[in-house]
């Protein structure tokens, strides 16, 4: 497997979309509004700025924030550069029946969560579309399918479920899909489900791991 190819934007498309998600999509009816947690710091474009990745994933996109954030920081580096954003785009166990809430509401219609257009919609308006990849897909699953076509990214970010055995198992499989020498962090170090699954994978593994504010895991995969 060629994994210098399959890195690049326009094989990820072809492969994962069979018609690009971009193609004939009208945003007009979703106007911008990236809501989101902890998207904004400037410690997105400082990763991206050390290392100048050529392929991210992010896992847990919700209406792109952090997505966006690093899609322009990418922007800047120059072009070539693809962001995989992996989510089912259904929520977390907590967004579940949060219709009344503005920051969990799924916007169901007909009994299905349609916060996926806001996301793309979201990345139309901000310019992003030329790096950024949808991947609608459970974590565990997306992983998968990078590990059985040669994926490999420079940068990974976890901010999917924040239960405890899933950021596991998202550590476990994100880990393989990191190149050598590829950089994984997180969000929300204040949740313990997200704590006890960092520390219990750096101990397990003997990955030394530290954090940013407080709030971001950062652990480095040996070159
Ligand atoms: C905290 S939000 C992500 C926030 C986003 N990074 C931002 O900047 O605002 C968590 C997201 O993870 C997604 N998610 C939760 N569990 C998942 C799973 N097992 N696989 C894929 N996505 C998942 C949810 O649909 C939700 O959109």
């Amino acid at each position: 497997m060629n994994t210098a190819t399959i890195a690049s934007r326009p094989e990820l498309l072809r492969r994962l979309h069979h018609v690009d998600p971009y193609e004939g999509f009208d945003p007009s009816p979703w106007p911008l509004d990236l809501q989101g947690w902890n998207g904004q710091s400037p410690f997105f474009a400082e990763l991206i700025d050390a290392l100048d990745p050529q392929l991210v994933i992010e896992v847990g996109t919700w209406k792109g924030q952090s997505a966006v954030t690093m899609a322009k920081a990418l922007q800047r580096r120059g072009p070539g550069r693809a962001l995989v954003c992996v989510d089912t785009w259904l929520g977390a166990v907590e967004f579940i029946g949060k219709h009344d809430d503005p920051e969990r509401a799924l916007g169901m219609t007909h009994g299905y969560p349609g916060v996926y257009y806001q996301f793309l919609a979201n990345v139309v308006h901000e310019g992003c579309d030329d790096v950024i990849v949808p991947f609608a897909q459970t974590s565990v699953n997306a992983a998968r399918w990078f590990l059985q076509h040669g994926v490999q990214a420079d940068l990974i970010y976890i901010d999917g479920s924040h239960e405890e055995n899933d950021v596991l198992f998202d550590l476990t499989y994100y880990w393989q899909v990191a190149k050598p020498g590829a950089v994984l962090f997180g969000d929300d170090l204040g949740w313990s489900g997200v704590h006890a699954a960092v520390a219990s994978f750096a101990a397990q593994n003997g990955v030394e791991w530290r954090t940013r504010d407080g709030n971001y895991w950062v652990m480095r995969k040996p070159g």
